[in-house]
C-alpha cells in the first residue's frame, strides 16, 4: 500500500463533508474495527489522554508505543471500559466500534458485553485460582452457557487457538497457577478467545516472559489476526516491528504519529517519534 492509512484517515476527516463517489482508498477506511475520535481521559483533574484520534484497522495488528506514563494502558482500559470500575474519572470524545457503529463509551453500552467482544490480556499472566478448564470456560459461563458438551468443545477450541492444547489436554483439571509463566499467558489468551471476541487488547503481554515464550506469543498473535483484530502495547521496538501492521506513537497523552509500521520505523514524520526510536528519550 503506497498511501498510508494515516493520510487516508486524516483526509477522510477533512473530506467527510463532501458527497463524492467513494474511492478505493475510502473503501479501505470502511474496514476499520474501531476508531478513537477526539478521545480525552481524566483521572480526576489530570488529563492522561488528550484528544486522541486512532484508527484500528480490522484484521490487522496495531501497536501502541511510547515512553512510560504516556497513556498507553489508559487507552486500552478505555477501549474495554475498565475505567468504569473506578470512580472519579471522566471521558471526552468517543470510541466508535464497527460494524455496529456504536460508541463504546456510551452509557447505554453494557460494559460486561463490551468485555466479551473486546478481550484483554495483561503484562502479568492473571489466571483465576481455578482449574485450566474453568479458566477458559469462565466467560462462557458468565454469558449463561450451561451445556457441558458445548463448553467442552469451546474450551478445547480456545486452547487450540492459543497453541496450548497439546500441553494441557491431559491436565484440564489441574490448577491453572501450576502452569509455567508462558503457559499461563497462553491460558489467559485462551480465556479471552473463548467468548470469540472481535478485538483483542494486549498490554505488554510478553514483558514477563523469556525469549522462547515471547516468540510463541508473537507467532500466536500473527496467526490470530485472520480472525480477530489486535491492538498491542509494547515497550519492545523489535516486537512492534515484528508483529504489527500499523504503529501509533504516543507522548504525554497525545497521539503524535500513526503510520504503517514500516513507515513509522524507517521514515517517521515527527521529530518526537524519531527521538524516541533512536533512544533519545523514554
Ligand atoms: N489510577 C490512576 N490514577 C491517577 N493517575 C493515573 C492512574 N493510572 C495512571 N495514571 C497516570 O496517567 C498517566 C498515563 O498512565 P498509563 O498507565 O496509561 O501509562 P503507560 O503509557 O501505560 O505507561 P507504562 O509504559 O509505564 O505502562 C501517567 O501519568 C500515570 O501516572
Ligand atoms: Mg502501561
Amino acid at each position: 500500500m503506497d498511501e498510508t492509512l494515516n493520510k487516508l484517515y486524516f483526509r477522510s476527516l477533512v473530506d467527510s463533508e463532501r458527497e463524492e463517489a467513494p474511492t478505493p482508498e475510502a473503501h479501505d477506511l470502511r474496514k476499520l474495527k474501531a476508531e478513537a475520535k477526539g478521545l480525552s481521559f481524566y483521572y480526576g483533574e489530570v488529563a492522561a489522554l488528550k484528544a486522541v484520534n486512532l484508527p484500528v484497522a480490522e484484521h490487522q495488528v496495531t501497536a501502541l508505543i511510547g515512553p512510560s506514563g504516556c497513556g498507553k494502558s489508559t487507552f486500552l482500559r478505555a477501549v474495554n471500559r475498565m475505567h468504569d470500575l473506578y470512580p472519579g474519572s471522566r471521558y471526552e470524545g468517543g470510541i466508535r466500534f464497527y460494524p455496529d457503529d456504536i460508541d463504546l463509551l456510551d452509557k447505554d453500552v453494557d460494559p460486561i458485553e463490551v468485555r466479551m467482544r473486546i478481550g484483554m490480556v495483561f503484562q502479568k499472566p492473571n489466571p483465576f485460582p481455578k482449574s485450566v478448564f474453568d479458566n477458559v470456560a469462565y466467560g462462557l459461563r458468565v454469558r449463561g452457557e450451561r451445556n457441558r458438551r458445548l463448553l467442552v468443545e469451546k474450551v478445547e477450541q480456545a486452547l487450540r487457538d492459543a497453541a496450548l492444547w497439546a500441553e494441557v489436554k491431559d491436565r484440564l483439571d489441574d490448577m491453572a497457577l501450576n502452569l509455567s509463566g508462558g503457559q499461563q499467558q497462553r491460558l489467559c489468551i485462551a480465556r479471552a478467545l473463548a467468548t470469540e471476541p472481535e478485538l483483542l487488547l494486549f498490554d505488554e503481554p510478553t514483558s514477563a516472559l523469556d525469549p522462547i515464550a515471547t516468540a510463541s506469543i508473537e507467532d500466536l498473535i500473527q496467526g490470530l489476526k485472520a480472525r480477530v483484530t489486535i491492538l498491542i502495547v509494547t515497550h519492545n521496538m523489535q516486537q512492534a516491528a515484528r508483529v504489527s501492521d500499523y504503529t501509533a506513537f504516543m507522548y504525554l497523552g497525545e497521539l503524535v504519529e500513526f503510520a504503517p509500521t514500516k513507515t513509522l520505523f524507517t521514515n517517521p514524520s515527527d521529530r518526537r517519534t524519531e527521538n524516541y526510536l533512536t533512544g533519545r528519550f523514554g
